[in-house]
């Protein structure tokens, strides 16, 4: 039903992806992703080690047989143990695609090449892109100021991103930053991508491990409750509102250093905030689009919804246009 650069180069049903989530994407959400014709993404960022990552994509290959992807960031501020090696276990164990983010060089292009995976690299600004293609990489992903996780730092949006971007590489673009439905994936489609990345919508599922105290916080939330953090560090991050976030931004006010703000900002309480559901012990990263979510379906409805909403949506425009 559905064929785009993306769907044909990772040999997936619909262009859909859950790009990784550090300590939120886990075997059971990748693989519902995958099993409902997208693609599912493991963020290395919930590993201390290689044999942890190993036992996780064998558990990924327990529950599905469609193709899965593993994220490896490199974003400065995110504490990760040897990414090369993990690389490279994603490989040996049969990931089909490797997603990056941050600052890749050539010899990650190459190590990814060499293991005969794709790689898509994601970007936040328009001149990454195209070193991402200088570089070689098979596919951009490009995301806009309203995505949680890791926003430009212009604050330019995904409307205008994802058109500059697709007129400016020949590659593959999946658009990525408040697409939660069938109207932003048809909206991302028209402005010149091949497919999506969604981050939030995924969270806030029935196979989504985080707290549901989380879910029903996201669910109460409007669009105006995230906000951007760690700008003052140069490496920004979209989280949701509360306690911890204000605090963070009035210390980067006062000009507080990377090592003042540690404490509040720690990967373990992230972690712990998810699992445990404590919403105001740290800082919990979430998109604009928490603003569109309402319920808490399971994947398999996300992805549904938005393929015949895509095809409901089109029929109406196809009307409105003829009628013209
Ligand atoms: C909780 C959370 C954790 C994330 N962790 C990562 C990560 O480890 N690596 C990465 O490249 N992107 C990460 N992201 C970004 C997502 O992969 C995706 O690009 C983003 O969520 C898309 O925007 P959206 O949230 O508006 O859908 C994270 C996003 C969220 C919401």
């Amino acid at each position: 039903m559905f064929k785009t650069r993306i769907t044909e180069m990772l040999g997936i049903e619909y262009p859909i992806i859950c790009g990784g989530m550090q300590y939120v994407s886990n075997a059971e959400l990748v693989a519902a992703v995958s099993n409902a014709g997208g693609m599912g993404i493991l963020a290395v960022g919930n590993f201390g080690s290689k044999e942890e990552l190993r036992d996780e994509i064998r558990k990924i290959k327990t529950l599905t047989d469609k193709p899965f992807g593993v994220n490896v960031t490199f974003m400065p501020t995110l504490r990760i143990i040897d990414r090369e090696g993990l690389i490279d276990t994603a490989i040996e164990e049969g990931a089909s695609a490797i997603e990056t983010s941050g600052r890749i060089t050539e010899a990650h292009v190459q190590r990814i090449k060499k293991g005969k995976v794709k790689h898509i690299h994601k970007v936040a600004r328009l001149r990454d892109a195209r070193t991402a293609e200088r570089l070689g990489v098979d596919a951009v992903a490009i995301v806009g100021f309203e995505c949680g996780g890791a926003p430009p730092m212009d604050e330019i949006t995904t409307f205008i991103q994802v058109p500059l971007v697709a007129d400016a590489v020949n590659l593959p673009v999946i658009a990525g930053g408040g697409i939660g439905d069938a109207r932003g994936f048809v909206a991302a489609l028209a402005l010149g991508a091949d497919g999506v990345v969604m981050g939030t919508r995924f969270m806030i599922t029935k196979e989504s491990l985080v707290h549901q105290n989380v879910k029903d916080a996201v669910i109460r939330a409007k669009e105006t409750d995230t906000v951007p953090v760690l700008r003052s560090l140069r490496s920004m991050e979209r989280v949701f509102k509360n306690e911890v976030a204000r605090k963070v931004i009035e210390m980067e006010n006062r000009g507080a250093t990377l090592d003042e703000l540690v404490p509040l900002i720690s990967g373990d309480k992230v972690r712990a905030s998810w699992e445990k559901g404590d919403i105001n012990s740290a800082i919990l990263p979430c998109g604009q689009v928490i603003g569109l979510i309402n319920e808490v379906p399971t994947v398999k409805e996300v992805i549904d919804d938005m393929v015949s909403g895509a095809e409901d949506i089109l029929n109406r425009l196809t009307r409105m246009i003829r009628a013209g």
